[in-house]
């Protein structure tokens, strides 16, 4: 074994899922530039550069204080040339320049208002680009088509920028209970996504209902849906049916990242006197009657059978980078992971599970609670 400074982080894991990552971490000035430039090569169809940057910002988020000398780094995982480059620079100099002239491009910025919208992804936001839109509201005026998710982002686009708080999560979460009670007695809600991993903001909400009794929840959603829908609740939705069908799946059809459940991507239209009285409107600023009684608030639904409970809750709680290093960790190891099973290539059968424990020990890996997933 090695002494001196660098022992210490020569142990740590290369893959998201071998490390704890807390919410709150020491080296938030370098892992915002180093998501700044991830997220602009996600803006140049760059993934496998993106995924490069995402994978160091998050080795720097496990560390256990702040970087202050190159040194400090050497032996840590994913930290490449390019992402060192970067570091050096804001360590000697307080700022990196490549960072600093991406956030102000043209091309950056416009790329971050367009893909904001809600149903925008990259491939779009780039094709309006090229043909000169540059803002939500240049799409008002102009000949483009869009289809109703992205008419719903562009209506919504200035409530839909405000982060989700986890008061309104919360009470987003008593609504959507009350709407599953009514349609199908027994059932249960479990918040995920980010909130579950101890986020107090988001960009959405995220629910997995499932009921103790297999088959009971299928065809749940239209239900729940109506029933928030006769109430003036939502303001947009697509409900998906569940295409999953276990006997299909392998070797037929290996697991990809997006899951086949019965799932509902929403607006929600929250009221918020609650809000009013959180943060009263300055004098002179904003009048109370330009308030809107109501927030846009962004809400994922997703039904899950019972026996594939706790792989929807894993699957679902991510980060994103953790998920995406599970299942690279899962195919090293010959097993395949999705949201809704782990497969054993070698024996050809699966493995069950009831919990993230059980999953964790399946994979061979140390158990990491939801807050400590947040790589
Ligand atoms: N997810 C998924 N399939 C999708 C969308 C999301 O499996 N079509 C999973 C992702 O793995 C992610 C989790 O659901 O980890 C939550 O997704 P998302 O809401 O996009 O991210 P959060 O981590 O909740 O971040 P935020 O607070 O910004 O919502
Ligand atoms: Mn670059
Ligand atoms: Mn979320
Ligand atoms: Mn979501």
């Amino acid at each position: 074994a090695k002494s001196g400074p660098s022992a210490v982080t020569n142990t740590m894991g290369a893959y998201a899922c071998q490390r704890k990552t807390p919410l709150e971490h020491h080296n938030a000035v370098l892992t915002d530039a180093l998501l700044l430039l991830a997220e602009n090569a996600d803006f140049c169809t760059n993934e496998g550069r993106s995924v490069a940057f995402k994978r160091a910002a998050s080795v720097l988020k496990a560390l256990p204080g702040p970087v202050r000398r190159m040194e400090e780094l050497q032996g840590l995982p994913c930290l490449g040339e390019h992402c060192q480059r970067v570091i050096k620079e804001i360590l000697e100099h307080g700022a990196s320049s490549e960072v600093e002239m991406t956030r102000h491009s043209e091309h950056y910025q416009a790329m971050k208002a367009l893909t904001g919208i809600f149903g925008v992804g990259v491939k779009t936001a780039e094709q309006w680009h090229r043909a000169g839109i540059r803002h939500p509201a240049d799409l008002v005026s102009s000949e483009h088509k869009l289809n109703r998710a992205q008419r719903a982002g562009v209506e919504y686009y200035e409530h839909l920028r405000v982060p989700v708080t986890k008061a309104e999560a919360d009470r987003i979460g008593e609504i959507v209970k009350r709407a599953v009670d009514a349609v199908l007695l027994g059932a249960e809600i479990t918040l995920t996504g980010g909130f579950r991993r101890g986020k107090q903001t988001g960009h959405d909400v995220d629910f997995l209902i499932t009921h103790p009794d297999e088959g009971r929840e299928e065809g749940l959603l239209p239900k729940v849906v109506s029933w928030l829908e006769a109430r003036d609740l939502l303001l947009y939705q697509k409900t998906n049916k569940n295409s999953y069908l276990e006997a299909k799946e392998w070797p037929a059809r290996p697991p990809s990242n997006m899951d086949r459940f019965e799932r509902c991507f929403s607006i929600f239209k929250l009221q918020r006197p609650w809000a009013a009285l959180e943060e009263p409107p300055q004098s002179g600023e904003r009048g109370a009657a330009e308030t809107p009684g109501w927030k846009a608030v962004r809400v994922d639904l997703v039904v899950t059978p019972v026996s594939q409970f706790a792989f929807a809750l894993l699957g679902w709680t991510g980060s994103q980078l953790f998920e995406r290093d599970l299942r690279r960790w899962a195919g090293q190891k010959g097993m395949s992971l999705s949201s809704h099973a782990l497969y054993d290539c070698e024996q050809k059968r699966y493995l069950r599970a009831t919990s993230e424990e059980e999953i964790f020990a399946h994979l061979g890996l140390e158990y990491i609670p939801p807050g400590e997933r947040n790589a």
